[in-house]
C-alpha cells in the first residue's frame, strides 16, 4: 500500500482524483484506518511539508499557527475551519468575518495527499501547527500532541463569529472568551504572544487610527502607521491592505519613525515567535486593542512584564499553552475521517 500512495503523490495535482479512485478500489484498506503509518512517520511527513511549505512561503508559518487557534476554538479541534462546504452550508467558518486573513489550507491538503486515510484533517491542523511553531521560534517552542481526532461534519460562519474574539474586544471581554474553553487569563496574556508573528488586514486595526475609536497607542508608532497604510494601499492595490504584526519586522525607517525602542529585543531574528510582542505591547506599540487592553488589567500586566523579562518562561508556557488548545475536544455528534479536508465525505461523492 504504501507504494501505492507514493505513485498518488507522484501525481502532484490529479493526486486527490487519484486518491479517490485508490481508495474505491481499496476501501477495505482505507476503512482498515490507513497504511501501515505509525505516529512517527505521520509526524515525519507533517514536519517535512510544513519545512517545506514555510522556505517557500514564510508568510504560510502564521497562518498555520492562527489555525489551530481557530479551528479549536469552534466546535473544539475537529478540522471544522477546513472545510468550503458542508450538505447543510455553503457559509462555513471560512466565510466568518473573524477568519479575515486565515490562510494555510493549500498546505493541509497537500499533507492530507501524502497521508490520506491515516489521518484526520483534525489532526493535521495541530501537527502542522505544532511544527510550524517549532520552525518559527528556532526549536524553543516544542510540545507533544496526540493523534486520534476525528473530522466534524459542521462549519458556519455565524457560529464561529459568534466564539472567536474580536479584536476590538475589551479585557473582560477577552478573558470571558477564553474563560469559556477553559483557558485562563494567563494563557490568554500567553497565547497572545503569537502576534509576534504575522500579518493583520487594516480592517483589524482601523479603530486604533481614527481618533473617534482610538485606544491608547503611541503617537509615533500611530504616525508610522497611518503613513505606511496609505502607501500599502497603493502598493498592494486595496482599500484593506495587511501590516505586519510585529514591529521588530517593520523597516528601520519605519521604526525610527515610529519611535520603537529595540532594548532587550532580538532584532536579527525577523519573523520569529518569540516574547518581541511583550517589549511591544509595553511600548503601546501593537496592532490590536485586544493586545493594548492587557495592560488594562493589573495582574495580566505584571504577566506582560514577566514575559518581556524572561523569553525562556514565555517559550515554556506558550508551548504548555498550545498543547492545551490542541486539546480542546471536539463538540459534534457525527464524525468521520475525510478524504478531502474542505468537503464532508458526503458532499466529496
Ligand atoms: C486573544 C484574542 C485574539 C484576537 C482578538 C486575535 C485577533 C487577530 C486578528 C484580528 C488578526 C489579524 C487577521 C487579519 O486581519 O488578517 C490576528 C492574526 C494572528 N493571530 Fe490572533 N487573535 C487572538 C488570539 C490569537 C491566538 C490565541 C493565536 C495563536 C495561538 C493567534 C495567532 C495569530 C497569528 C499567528 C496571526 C497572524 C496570522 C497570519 O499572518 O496569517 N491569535 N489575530
Ligand atoms: C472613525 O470612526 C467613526 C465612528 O465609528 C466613524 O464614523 C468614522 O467614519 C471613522 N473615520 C474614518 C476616517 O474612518
Ligand atoms: C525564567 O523562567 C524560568 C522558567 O520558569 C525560570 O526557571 C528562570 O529562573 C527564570 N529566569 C529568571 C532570570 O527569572
Amino acid at each position: 500500500m504504501v507504494m501505492k500512495l507514493k505513485a498518488v503523490v507522484v501525481a502532484g495535482g490529479a493526486a486527490l482524483l487519484s486518491l479517490c479512485v485508490l481508495l474505491a478500489v481499496h476501501p477495505a484498506a482505507a476503512d482498515a484506518g490507513g497504511y501501515g503509518y505509525g505516529k512517527k512517520s505521520i509526524e515525519d511527513t507533517v514536519r517535512k511539508e510544513v519545512e517545506k511549505a514555510i522556505k517557500r512561503n514564510p508568510g504560510v508559518g502564521p497562518a498555520l499557527v492562527r489555525l489551530v487557534f481557530h479551528d479549536c476554538w469552534v466546535n473544539g479541534c475537529d478540522g471544522s475551519v477546513l472545510l468550503d462546504k458542508t450538505p447543510d452550508s455553503s457559509s462555513t467558518e471560512k466565510a466568518a468575518v473573524n477568519n479575515i486573513g486565515l490562510d494555510g489550507f493549500d498546505v493541509i491538503d497537500t499533507i492530507k495527499s501524502k497521508l490520506g486515510a491515516a489521518v484526520s484533517c483534525a489532526d493535521i491542523v495541530v501537527l502542522a501547527g505544532r511544527d510550524a511553531s517549532a520552525i518559527l521560534s528556532g526549536g524553543r517552542i516544542t510540545y507533544n500532541v496526540d493523534t486520534g481526532r476525528k473530522d466534524g461534519v459542521v462549519s458556519s460562519a455565524a457560529a464561529a463569529d459568534a466564539v472567536l474574539p474580536e479584536s476590538t474586544f475589551e479585557f473582560q471581554q477577552l478573558k470571558d472568551n477564553f474563560a469559556r474553553k477553559g483557558l485562563t487569563q494567563e494563557e490568554l496574556v500567553i497565547l497572545s504572544g503569537a502576534h509576534s508573528i504575522g500579518v493583520a488586514h487594516f480592517s483589524s486595526f482601523h479603530d486604533r487610527l481614527n481618533a473617534t475609536t482610538a485606544t491608547p497607542i503611541d503617537d509615533r508608532y500611530a504616525a508610522a502607521l497611518d503613513a505606511d497604510v496609505k502607501l500599502q494601499k497603493t502598493r498592494q492595490n486595496t482599500d484593506d491592505p495587511v501590516e505586519k504584526n510585529n514591529i521588530r519586522d517593520m523597516g528601520a525607517q519605519f521604526q525610527r519613525d515610529a519611535g520603537y525602542d529595540a532594548t532587550g529585543v532580538d532584532t536579527a531574528a525577523a519573523g520569529a515567535l518569540d516574547n518581541s510582542y511583550y517589549h511591544n505591547t509595553l511600548q503601546n506599540r501593537v496592532l490590536f486593542k485586544s493586545d493594548w487592553v492587557l495592560r488594562t488589567d493589573g495582574d495580566a500586566a505584571s504577566d506582560l512584564v514577566e514575559y518581556r523579562e524572561n523569553a525562556t518562561k514565555w517559550d515554556m508556557d506558550f508551548s504548555a499553552a498550545m498543547a492545551k488548545l490542541s486539546k480542546l475536544p471536539a463538540e459534534g455528534t457525527r464524525f468521520e475521517i475525510r478524504k478531502s479536508c474542505r468537503f464532508t465525505n458526503q458532499n466529496y461523492y
